[in-house]
C-alpha cells in the first residue's frame, strides 16, 4: 500500500506518527475526560513542524499539499479523534486565506500558523444556518474605513484558544449571489466575545465554542481577498480542501478502533480460546478493514484531486467525505461490540472512538448535504453521457400514452441540478 505514497508522503507520516505514539495517545483518555485544551500536545504537534504541512512554502509551510494534511490528520486521529481535529481545523481556518486571501494577507496571517505561534478557527455556521449555510444573519456593516461586525456564530471549533477567526457576514443583504463577505477577526479586537463554551459528546480534547460580535471593528484590510460579496464562494471553495481532512479524521479513527480490536479479539478468551477462533467475530475484523482500506484510497484520491488542481473537486471530495466518515461509525460500532460489555465502559480505550467518530458525520457538511451535492454533480455529467449512452436504453412505446400522440423527451434533455434554496 505504502508504495502508492511518495517519500514525502511518508516522511509526513512518519513526523505524524512519533508524536502521535509518543505524546497524543498517552494523553487521550485525560484530556477527553477533562475537557480542556491541551495545550502541551499543541506544543508537541507545532515542535514537530506539523502545522507547517498545509501551509504553502512561500508563506511559512512547508508542503501545502492536502494529501499530506490528510496523513497527519488520520495518524493524530488513529490515536485520538478529538486531536485529529484539533489540528485539522486550523487547515480549515487558514483555507480562506491560502485560496482567496490578498498577498498582503497570506504574509501578515500565515506564517505565525505554520510555526504554531497562532491558532485559527472558521466561523461559518450561526443557531438558525447550518446546513443552510447562506441563510446566515451576522452582519458586517461598511463605516468608513472598517466593517462593524454584528452578530452570533455557533459551532466554532478551536474558538477561546485561537487567535485568529475567519468569520463570515453578510456584507449586502439586497443581493442574491453577493450577499456574503469574509473577515479576518482578531482576539482582542473590542466587542469580540466566546459564549457558550459546549459540553460535547466526543472530540472533547477540542473546545467548540459561540462566538459572538458586538460591533466589533474590523479594518478593509481584513477583508478576505479585498473584495466584498465572494464569501459564501470562498466558503465552498475551503469546504471542498477541507472535507478531506475530516474524512481523513475518519479513516484515523477507524484504523484505531480496527487495531485495538485485533489485539483485544486475540487475548480474549471464551470456550476455552481466543474470540479471534470464532468466525463471526473474523467476519466483523474483515469488514472492518475493507471499510477502511476503501475509505482511505477514496479520501486519498479526493485529496490528490484537489493537489493536481482538478477544475471540479467538489464531487469527490463529497464522495470521500461522506464515504469515510459513514465507515468509521460502522468501524468504531463493530469494535466496540468486539469488546463486549468492556467495550462500553469508559475505562477501556474502544467506546471514545466511536464517540469522537459520530461527529465526523454531522460537521463540515452533513453527510447528507455531501450526498446532494455528490447527486447535483453526477446529474450535472449526465447531460453529456446521455450524448453518448442514451441509444443504448431502449424506450417504451405504450398505444395512447406515447405511440405519437405525446412527445417525448429530446435525447440528452435530462433535469437540470437546482440549488437547494428557493430562488
Ligand atoms: N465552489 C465554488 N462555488 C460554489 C461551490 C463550490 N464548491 N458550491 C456552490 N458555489 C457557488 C455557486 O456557484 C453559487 O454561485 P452563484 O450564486 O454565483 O451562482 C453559490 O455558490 C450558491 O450555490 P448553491 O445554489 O449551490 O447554494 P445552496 O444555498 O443551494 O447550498 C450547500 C449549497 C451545498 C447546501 C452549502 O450551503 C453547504 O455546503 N452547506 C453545508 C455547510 C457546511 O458545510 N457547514 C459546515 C460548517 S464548518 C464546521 O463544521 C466547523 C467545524 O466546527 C469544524
Amino acid at each position: 500500500m505504502a508504495v502508492q505514497l511518495s517519500p514525502e508522503n511518508l516522511k509526513w507520516r512518519e513526523r505524524a506518527r512519533k508524536v502521535a505514539e509518543e505524546v497524543v495517545r498517552p494523553l487521550a483518555a485525560k484530556y477527553d475526560r477533562l475537557q480542556e485544551y491541551p495545550w502541551e500536545i499543541k506544543k508537541a504537534i507545532a515542535d514537530a513542524g506539523l502545522m507547517k504541512v498545509f501551509i504553502p512554502p512561500e508563506y511559512g509551510g512547508e508542503s501545502g499539499s492536502i494529501l499530506d494534511l490528510c496523513i497527519v490528520v488520520e495518524e493524530l486521529s488513529r490515536a485520538c479523534g478529538g486531536i485529529g481535529v484539533l489540528f485539522a481545523v486550523n487547515a480549515l481556518g487558514s483555507m480562506p486565506i491560502v485560496v482567496a486571501g490578498t498577498e498582503e494577507q497570506k504574509k501578515r496571517f500565515l506564517p505565525a500558523i505554520a510555526r504554531g505561534e497562532k491558532l485559527i478557527a472558521f466561523c461559518l455556521s450561526e443557531k438558525f444556518a447550518g446546513s443552510d449555510a447562506g441563510g446566515m444573519h451576522t452582519s458586517a456593516a461598511a463605516d468608513g474605513p472598517d466593517y462593524l461586525v454584528t452578530g452570533e456564530k455557533k459551532w466554532t471549533t478551536n474558538g477561546g484558544a485561537a487567535d485568529i477567526y475567519t468569520v463570515f457576514a453578510v456584507t449586502d443583504p439586497e443581493s442574491k449571489s453577493r450577499r456574503i463577505s469574509a473577515l479576518i477577526v482578531e482576539k482582542g479586537m473590542k466587542g469580540f466575545s466566546i459564549g457558550k463554551v459546549e459540553d460535547k459528546m466526543g472530540i472533547r480534547a477540542v473546545p467548540v465554542v459561540e462566538t459572538v460580535f458586538e460591533g466589533v471593528r474590523v479594518p478593509k484590510e481584513n477583508l478576505l481577498g479585498g473584495t466584498p460579496g465572494l464569501g459564501f464562494k470562498h466558503a465552498m471553495m475551503t469546504l471542498d480542501r477541507s472535507r478531506p481532512g475530516v474524512a481523513a479524521q475518519g479513516v484515523g479513527c477507524a484504523q484505531g478502533a480496527l487495531e485495538f480490536a485485533q489485539v483485544y479479539t486475540c487475548r480474549r478468551q471464551q470456550f476455552g480460546q481466543a474470540i479471534s477462533s470464532f468466525q463471526m467475530v473474523q467476519q466483523m475484523l474483515a469488514d472492518m478493514a475493507a471499510k477502511v482500506e476503501a475509505a482511505r484510497w477514496l479520501v486519498y484520491a479526493s485529496a490528490s484531486a484537489v493537489d493536481s488542481g482538478a477544475p471540479d473537486v467538489t464531487k469527490l471530495s463529497s464522495l470521500g467525505k461522506f464515504f469515510a466518515t459513514d465507515a468509521a461509525m460502522e468501524v468504531t460500532t463493530l469494535a466496540v461490540q468486539c469488546f463486549g460489555g468492556y467495550g462500553y465502559m469508559r475505562d477501556y480505550p474502544i467506546e471514545k472512538y466511536m464517540r469522537d467518530a459520530k461527529i465526523t458525520q454531522i460537521y463540515e457538511g452533513t453527510n447528507q448535504v455531501q450526498r446532494m451535492v455528490a447527486a447535483r454533480a453526477l446529474i450535472r455529467e449526465s447531460n453529456a453521457l446521455s450524448l453518448l449512452l442514451d441509444k443504448y436504453i431502449p424506450r417504451e412505446v405504450q398505444r395512447g400514452v406515447n405511440d405519437g400522440t405525446a412527445p417525448l423527451p429530446a435525447p440528452g434533455s435530462v433535469p437540470e441540478a437546482t440549488g437547494s434554496r428557493p430562488r
